[in-house]
């Protein structure tokens, strides 16, 4: 029997198995624990690798992927498993009909050799889209999706992952990221929603309500996975999982925000931070895992590890002489499932030391008893992989122009001198160059396809690049293209310095190495030396020059920026990026992007907007220090913007007064376009230094041009509140300053 009719009559079992299987009836979670052996209630606590269970080696895996018998038998009857997590290390994208095969057969193995036919719950990474499933859809990277300043959007982006996660039969999302972007070193600055708590917690807000929708128990939606909880993105040295140094109050301040945003929109899951706070790795940290996620935030959902970091505790952080001191640290401090992932030790000494008396088993019921319960809500009791045929639009065309239009959103305009944006390519001839110029890859990034997201094999064929996009929007001739520089090397510079004598205009493409995590890790921000020389060899052609950078982090560009007649910033835009950033630089789109984050001149001028004043202190003592290259909430447009008549119903505010900020925007240029209209304010003296400036809130409008509109805003004394000295988040009474564009309004808080 061929190896495809196995798989058929296989896939035929697992399909039948799935959708006849009369609904398991079901038990009282408590009356299903009271009848479940330590080893069953160890075992739900246990969360593997696909690799585990995979035919192949662990690393090294049979293509197609497909359930090892042998392996199931151990991992189910023996170690009785609670939970799978994506493709096989060093393995990538998996087909959407072997996703739903593998789940499927998971599910009627699991019933057919556990005792209590637990469902198994499969968790996998869907950062920016289904990126671990052929065809998917795969959108802009967070820092993207927060550039849009359109909620909406991102919730509407999340939702269409949480489909198409679910057609691939797995109910659980390790995402969003809501770490904080405030250090831009760090290797995955990319997956944050930026710097700011206000715009990072209302993407929170969204990605959490696109993902899980009103109910987990629906074929549309998963269990989202806030992470990683907490300070996980402030190492001190830029380098993935090395110390950081936060106080309790920073931490509050600006770290917990995002993560309380999610649980109050429901968040059902937390994946912890895998490195260390102040000395003290996360995962062995009852403070931050019990004290403050649960006591103080009041999350009841199920923390997960991270990728072994139990055993990391060891290994790595050194606060634990041997595993099964790590298990017991980790269980000690909160955790509830450990992504142990290649093998059972955590398995048999959870086991073991609840067996010892260390651990009691009614801790190890709490977490089971989260776990089942995210699974009873998550509905696989019932039913685990739903027909395909309830996913039409899988990968699709609709899909598609979702992702473009937050791509199309995202991109933002920094630069756009004498308006030599937008092109006219019926009359202009450019020349396209550069890495990010002709890569599907460097617009998405990491986790594409791949972990590291490098890998060309598994790309979307019909996707097109920027050259692509440009080429086909132009007459013929009108676009031409040379690499000029790999993303390290220069290459074939004299062909682009001659095809540049032929054009009007030069559009370098800048970018990135797709990475994450530890692989990601730089020491300079500084953009590689090629492609400086080969902006620098361009501009010294005379002809106008236009970069678009696609990166993960601001990659310093001070030095050609300053020569370059406009700078389009795209951050890593995804599938539809390449025709988004031609539509955005044609003028098909008029960009409306902005900043989530502050653009550094200098790879160690490392502020942000919502700096202190003492920062802008400058050597000659004089307060310009703070000078970014494009600050944050920055972004131009192809039509320009005029504010007036900014007011506050009540110049003096009582502490439960509510406010009404209102402004009026016109649209006072020559096309229809949309602006972020931002409301920063700053309190003039506080107990705890306070920001220059800090964002209060903000709106997304459209307007024609010549049509104005009046916006308002209502917020409240909290929104003015800072965490003092004794960790409590207060507003304090004084004096205040509104700040809308260019109008300033003061006023006093009693
Ligand atoms: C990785 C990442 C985490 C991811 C997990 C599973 O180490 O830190 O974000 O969800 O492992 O892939």
């Amino acid at each position: 029997m061929t190896c495809l009719r196995r798989s058929l009559i296989l896939f035929l079992v697992a399909t039948a198995l799935m959708t006849k299987a009369e609904s398991v009836p079901l038990l009282s979670i408590d009356s299903l624990i009271r009848q479940m052996t330590i080893e069953e209630k160890v075992g739900q606590m246990t969360q593997v690798d696909l690799g585990v269970i995979a035919k192949g080696s662990i690393c090294n895996l049979d293509e197609p992927r497909r359930l090892d018998s042998e392996k199931l038998r151990k991992a189910m009857e023996v170690y009785k498993i609670g939970s799978v997590l994506n493709v096989g290390c060093g393995s990538g994208t998996i087909p959407l009909t072997d996703w739903r095969l593998i789940i499927g057969q998971l599910q009627s193995e699991n019933r057919l050799r556990s005792r209590l036919e637990i469902p198994i719950l499969y968790g996998v990474d869907a950062i920016h889209g289904v990126n671990y499933t052929v065809g998917g859809t795969l959108f802009p990277q967070p820092i993207g999706q927060a550039a849009t300043w359109n909620p909406t959007l991102v919730e509407k982006a999340n939702e269409i992952t949480a489909y198409e996660t679910r057609a691939s039969g797995i109910p659980w999302n390790f995402s969003p990221v809501l770490d904080i972007g405030r250090q831009p070193l760090w290797s995955r600055f990319f997956e944050t929603y930026g710097e700011d708590v206000i715009l990072s917690s209302s993407m929170a807000r969204a990605a959490i309500n696109g993902l899980q929708g009103s109910s987990l128990n629906d074929r549309y939606h998963v269990s989202a996975c806030m992470k990683h909880f907490l300070g996980y993105s402030f190492p001190l040295s830029g380098h993935d999982r090395t110390p950081a140094w936060i106080s309790p109050r920073e931490l509050r301040e600006y770290f917990l925000p995002t993560f309380k945003a999610a649980i109050e929109s429901g968040a059902r899951t937390v994946m912890i931070n895998s490195g260390e706070i102040n000395g003290t790795p996360v995962h062995a940290d009852r403070s931050i895992v019990t004290e403050l996620l649960r006591n103080e935030l009041g999350f009841k959902g199920v923390a997960v590890t991270d990728w072994e970091d139990i055993y990391k505790l060891v290994d790595v952080h050194h606060v634990a002489a041997n595993r099964r001191a790590a298990v017991k640290l980790a269980i000690d401090a909160g955790i509830d499932m450990s992504m142990t992932p290649n093998d059972f030790e955590f398995t048999e000494l959870l086991i073991s030391l609840v067996y010892s008396g260390e651990i009691s088993e009614a801790r190890i019921d709490t977490s089971v008893r989260r776990i089942l319960q995210l699974k009873q809500d998550l509905g696989l009791f019932d039913q685990t992989v739903y027909p395909s045929s309830d996913y039409p639009e899988f990968g699709g065309e609709t899909h598609s122009r979702w992702s473009y239009t937050v791509a199309a959103e995202s991109i933002t305009l920094l630069k756009n001198d004498q308006k030599v944006l937008p092109l006219n390519l019926t009359k202009e001839k450019v020349l396209v160059c550069g890495p990010a110029a002709n890569s599907l890859n460097l617009l998405n990034g990491g986790w594409t396809h791949t972990w590291q997201g490098v890998d060309t094999r598994f790309n979307t064929p019909g996707k097109t690049t920027i050259y692509d996009a440009l080429y086909a929007a132009a007459p013929k001739g009108h676009v031409l293209y040379a690499k000029g520089s790999s993303l390290d090397s220069v290459e074939n510079l004299d062909e682009c310095l001659k095809l540049a004598a032929t054009v009007d205009k030069v559009i370098v493409c800048l970018g990135e190495q797709p990475c994450t995590e530890i692989p990601g890790n730089i020491n300079d921000l500084s953009l590689p030396i090629a492609q400086v020389k080969l902006v620098q060899a361009l501009l010294a052609s005379g002809k106008p020059v236009i970069l678009v950078c696609c990166f993960n982090r601001p990659r310093i560009i001070h030095s050609i920026a300053q020569e370059s007649a406009g700078i389009v910033y795209a951050y890593l835009p995804g599938d539809e990026g390449g025709r988004a950033i031609s539509d955005c630089i044609t003028g098909k789109v008029n960009p409306s992007g902005r900043l989530p984050f502050t653009y550094p001149a200098a790879t160690n001028a490392l502020m942000h907007y919502d700096h202190k004043a003492s920062e802008e202190l400058d050597i000659d003592f004089s307060n310009h220090a703070y000078r970014p290259d494009f600050d944050f909430g920055s972004g131009l447009s192809y039509t320009t913007f005029s504010y007036s008549g900014a007011t506050i119903s009540k110049k003096s505010i009582a502490a439960n007064d509510s406010i009404i900020i209102q402004v009026t925007i016109r649209n006072s240029g020559d096309c229809p376009g949309m602006e972020v209209v931002q409301v920063y304010y700053r309190d003039l003296v506080a107990s705890i230094t306070p920001p220059v400036k800090k964002l209060l809130t903000f709106q997304k409008i459209y307007l024609e041009n010549g049509q104005e509109k009046k916006i308002s805003f209502t917020i409240h004394p909290k929104d003015l509140s800072f965490i003092n000295k004794e960790l409590v988040r207060v507003t304090e009474p004084g004096e205040f300053e509104l700040m809308i564009a260019n109008q300033k309004i003061p006023f006093h808080v009693e």
